[in-house]
This record gives C-alpha cells, sequence and structure tokens, in this order.
C-alpha cells in the first residue's frame, strides 16, 4: 500500500488509548505523572482537532531533545507573581506545555478576582497547537490571547533567509448559550510549518505557495521546503505578526528572541521559547448573560452569512476542529501505519507497550 492509500485507508486509534500511549512515554523518558498528562492531553487534543502536524506525532523530536541532554524532562516550572494581575513562569527548559498550563492557570485565577490576568513565560519549549491553551482559558469561561515565538522559519519582508518563527497568534472566547465558543489558532506563515512535516512524514507533495527551496523558488517537496524559507501570509502583514510574536513572547519574557530561538528539531541546544498569555473575564462591562446573547448574535450572522459561489457552509473561527473532535471522540484517531511505525519503535526503545489501534 502507498502512503497516500494508507492515509486514505487509515488506522483508528482512540483517543484515551493514543493518551495512555503518550504518558507512558513520557514516564519511561522521566518526566512525572502530572507533566505527562499535560502535554499528552495537548497532543491528543491536536489529533482530535485534526492538527495532525502538532499531534502525537511530536514525540519522537520531544523525546530526542531529551535523549540529547537539551530538554530536561524533570524540571518543574516555577512561578513569580509580579503585581496581583501580573505573573512570570520560569519553564527551567522542561516541556513546553507544563510551563504554559501553569502560566494559564495562573492568568485564570487573577482574572476571576481582577477581571484581567497576565502571565509571561521564559526558558521554556514548543508547546505544540496553541488552541489547547485557549480552550483551559475558554472551558473556565474566560476570553485569552495566547502568544508564543518560535525559532527561525520565515523570512522578513523583503529579507530572503529565515529570521522569524512561524509563530502562531491564537485568542477565544466563551460562546453564547447557543453558539460554538470562538478559537483562532493561526500562523502567520501561509501554513504551519508543522503541516510540511506531516506531509514529508506521509510522502505527500505540497502547494506551491507555502514555501520555497534553498535558491529561492517555489517548490512542492516537503523536503526541499524544509531546508528553504516558509512564506509569510500577506506579505509584510505576515512577517510583521510573526515580528509581534517575538516582541510579546520573547522580548519581553527574557527568552531568545531575535531569531534565537532552537527548533524543536534542532539538537544542538535548549529551545529557550517564550509566551505570553492574557486571560480576560467576559462580564466586566455586561452581564454574563448579555455577552452570551451577543456572542450567539454574532455566531448566528457568521456562518448565516450570504455564501459565495462553491460554498456549502460558513464556520466560525475553531468549529471545523471542534466538529472534527466530536467525529474523532467517536470514531478514533486516524494515523498513518508509518506514523504508528516511528511511534511504536519509540515504544520500544524505552521498554513500552506498543500503541493500542483499532482495526
Ligand atoms: N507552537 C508553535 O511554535 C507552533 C508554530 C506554528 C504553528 N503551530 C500550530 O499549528 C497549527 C496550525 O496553524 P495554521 O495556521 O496552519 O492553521 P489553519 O490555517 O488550519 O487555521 C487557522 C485558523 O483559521 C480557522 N479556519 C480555518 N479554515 C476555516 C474555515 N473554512 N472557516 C472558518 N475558519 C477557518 C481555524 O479555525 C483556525 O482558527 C495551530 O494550531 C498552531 O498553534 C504551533
Amino acid at each position: 500500500m502507498t502512503m497516500a492509500e494508507a492515509a486514505r485507508d487509515p488506522i483508528r486509534v482512540r483517543p484515551e488509548d493514543a493518551h495512555e500511549f503518550v504518558v507512558a512515554l513520557l514516564e519511561a523518558s522521566g518526566v512525572d505523572r502530572k507533566n505527562a498528562e499535560i502535554v499528552a492531553r495537548g497532543l491528543v487534543q491536536a489529533d482530535l482537532r485534526g492538527v495532525e502536524s502538532h499531534g502525537v506525532n511530536r514525540i519522537p523530536s520531544y523525546l530526542a531533545r531529551v535523549r540529547n541532554g537539551v530538554l530536561d524532562p524533570r524540571a518543574e516550572p516555577t512561578l513569580t507573581e509580579v503585581t496581583p494581575v501580573v505573573a512570570q513562569v520560569d519553564g527551567h527548559n522542561g516541556f513546553g506545555f507544563p510551563a504554559a498550563h501553569l502560566g494559564m492557570e495562573k492568568a485564570i485565577s487573577m482574572a476571576r478576582t481582577f477581571g484581567i490576568g497576565m502571565v509571561s513565560v521564559k526558558h521554556s519549549n514548543h508547546f505544540g497547537m496553541s488552541a489547547w491553551i485557549v480552550r483551559q482559558a475558554v472551558e473556565a469561561g474566560m476570553m485569552s490571547l495566547v502568544f508564543t515565538n518560535s525559532s527561525p522559519a520565515l523570512p522578513v519582508w523583503g529579507g530572503k533567509t529565515q529570521l522569524m518563527g512561524v509563530s502562531p497568534i491564537a485568542c477565544g472566547a466563551p460562546g453564547g448559550n447557543n453558539s460554538k465558543p470562538f478559537i483562532l489558532d493561526m500562523a502567520p506563515s501561509v501554513a504551519a510549518r508543522g503541516k510540511i512535516h506531516k506531509a514529508l512524514r506521509r510522502g505527500e507533495k505540497i502547494p506551491t505557495d507555502w514555501a520555497l527551496d534553498s535558491e529561492g523558488r517555489p517548490t512542492d517537496d516537503p523536503e526541499q521546503a524544509l531546508k528553504g524559507v516558509m512564506l509569510p501570509m500577506g506579505g509584510p502583514k505576515g512577517s510583521a505578526l510573526a515580528i509581534m510574536m517575538d516582541v510579546f513572547s520573547g522580548v519581553l519574557s527574557g527568552s531568545a528572541f531575535a531569531g534565537g530561538v532552537t527548533g524543536p528539531y534542532d539538537m544542538s541546544k535548549p529551545g529557550d521559547v517564550g509566551h505570553f498569555f492574557v486571560t480576560i473575564k467576559p462580564d466586566l462591562f455586561l452581564s454574563l448573560q448579555e455577552f452570551r446573547d451577543r456572542m450567539d448574535i454574532l455566531y448566528q450572522r457568521v456562518v448565516g452569512s450570504e455564501k459565495m459561489h462553491g460554498v456549502d457552509r460558513i464556520y466560525f473561527p475553531g468549529e471545523i476542529e471542534q466538529l472534527t473532535e466530536e467525529s474523532r471522540l467517536k470514531d478514533g484517531i486516524p494515523y498513518v501505519q508509518e506514523e504508528i511505525d516511528v511511534l511504536n519503535a519509540e515504544a520500544e526503545r524505552l521498554g513500552v507497550a506498543k500503541m493500542r489501534v483499532r482495526r
């Protein structure tokens, strides 16, 4: 069976089995149970939401960082209160997920008391899909901004070498009584770099407007694209958004910035990633009921908008991912055999049971 055929006929894995598998790999690598659960929830949630570029398949590269001594699996993030509404987390070069989780947890509790909470996170690592952190806030009834910086992948507008990260901009708000939450989570490039890694894993081509090869030519070959540069969305605007992520997450936090973050696939040194979270209570200016009613109106106006030619349905930001999650919770998460083989090779190396699959 070719990779493309395998992708059409995927192997399904129950989310709880994927979760347990990831927890077992992490625990066998020195991560404590609590932090392993946080990492696993973030990765499995990405696969559930159809953001497979940032799901369980990231585990081999994360564990390679542990083996190479550039990510400390035992690190416990610490928190310092700066003002009643501002806190700082130091990730101490552990997994980015527990550092981000602790930061968002604190931002939520400050917003509950004071209406707003702001947290800067330093010396962290890649935290995967930003939407899981936005969800943490949404589930607590909060609005949020979730920013991070990342390793050089994009040229700045007018430049030709990688400088800024493909750093996602994410934000969210709880929905109304009859609407979905608003969850925006987007990379400032035409496509996230993880989608190129996914295409490479699956033996697929990529659209030619995603990246340039090392000679500066458009390419549909993921391998050549990874040697070149990602293209920012909207030219100078995408490049400016990537710089914005670096100002708020890198410059402000004390973490690496200006091209200094080390990528998750570069085993030479710690990531030193920075994040920035703001959490806002939605009933600061109106009652909660009014806020919810207004979100319902906004949702209905957006999805009920008159459709352009060829469009069957209009979605709210985050809605496609939510629908994917609903169906994958029922049917399981689809993986291709090659992906499962790579994950099982990690299990074998660590003496952990293979991933349980549904045929
Ligand atoms: N941690 C990191 O360093 C890092 C770096 C890059 C990307 N990422 C992650 O990669 C993921 C993918 O990013 P992306 O930019 O490729 O996402 P995307 O282009 O698939 O989606 C971007 C946003 O647009 C919305 N959207 C997409 N199609 C829509 C439609 N038809 N109607 C309405 N809304 C729609 C989505 O809900 C989402 O909020 C994100 O989860 C991001 O956090 C992480």
